[in-house]
């Protein structure tokens, strides 16, 4: 890669605070690194001297090791937080904990937090460039570029496509990151839930709400279906997980027999049995696991583009 441009931003706090050149420019990197991590040597030596510190204050799977995988690919040096095992439990601060961390002389920091908003606080007092990787039920923005780029894979581009998000919108990181991100893109975006999971101000957004799931998968060009969250559910919104999986559960069926052919996403987890029948998402419909693969490239781009906002790299 020769001339670097820039994106308009130092940290990456949400979707909702960079611009639709950004996420272009983040694709067209994403797209060189997806070639690199499908050569035989897959590693380039582009952040090597950048120090990484991949901080988790919640549980995650795909967010931390993709990060991870990402990072080891640009050859930078990685250090591992996770809050279960740290003095986070002897009761040291969000601000301590990451001072702490900097002074080992540390450039970059990933970081998943439940509070929404903890990396504003955080880029308002450290030197470090941060990367949002989930703050609560506020933004995933990389599990969203990941999820747009992964369509656009699919089927080109996204101006005027028509996008459905199904499931617990109300709890969901993801579904704010998405609409921010396919909005900037001229996607069409409707939600798809029962009414006790979907906010009362998605209008204000934009969005429209469909509650009947069938009509929703019959207007949509992709369903990215969500989790219910029950981890974040102070009360209770649904009357049971088989209530809910009768009403919103999508199962190879119900995509075999829709007029046309869509095209099938999840985050992850997956609740099998719950929002996806097992018949479902391991069917031809679903790109679920090609969404882990650019999840890798994806993070590489904003790694790098972010690194090269330092100057020197
Ligand atoms: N999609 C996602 O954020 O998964 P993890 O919670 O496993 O990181």
């Amino acid at each position: 890669m020769s001339t670097i441009q820039k994106l308009s931003t130092k940290h990456l706090l949400g979707i909702k605070y960079i611009t639709e050149e950004d996420i272009h420019l983040i694709f067209e990197t994403a797209k060189n690194f997806k070639e690199v991590i499908n050569r035989p040597i897959k590693k380039v030596p582009s952040l090597r001297d950048v120090t990484i510190a991949n901080l988790f204050f919640e549980n995650s799977t795909r967010t931390k090791l993709s990060f991870e995988l990402a990072e080891k690919r640009l050859s930078a040096d990685v250090v591992n937080f996770s809050s279960s095992s740290s003095s986070v439990k002897k009761g040291e601060s969000l601000l301590d904990t990451v001072n702490n961390i900097l002074s080992m002389k540390v450039d970059m920091v990933v970081m998943r937090h439940p509070a929404p908003g903890a990396h504003f606080f955080l880029s308002q007092h450290i030197d470090a460039n941060i990367i949002n990787a989930g703050d609560g039920t506020h933004e995933h923005p990389t599990q969203a570029l990941l999820d747009a780029f992964s369509m656009k894979e699919r089927i080109g581009k996204l101006a005027n496509k028509k996008i459905l998000i199904v499931g617990d919108i109300m709890h969901s990181r993801v579904a704010l990151s998405n609409i921010f991100c396919l909005q900037k893109l001229g996607a069409k975006v409707k939600v798809c839930g029962p009414p006790t999971l979907i906010p009362k101000n998605l209008a204000m957004l934009g969005v429209e709400v469909e509650y009947d799931l069938h009509k929703g998968l019959q207007w949509c060009d992709v369903a990215n279906v969500l989790r219910i969250q029950l981890e974040r559910q102070d009360i209770k919104y649904i009357p049971s997980l088989r209530e809910y999986a009768q009403f919103y559960g999508i199962d190879k069926k119900l995509l075999d027999n829709l007029d046309k052919e869509i095209v099938l996403m999840h985050p992850g987890p997956i609740n099998r049995g719950v929002e996806l029948s097992s018949d479902a998402a391991d069917s031809h419909h679903s790109i679920i696991l090609q969404q882990v693969e650019n999840g890798v490239a994806i993070r590489m781009a904003v790694l790098y583009l972010l690194a090269s906002s330092r100057g020197g790299n």
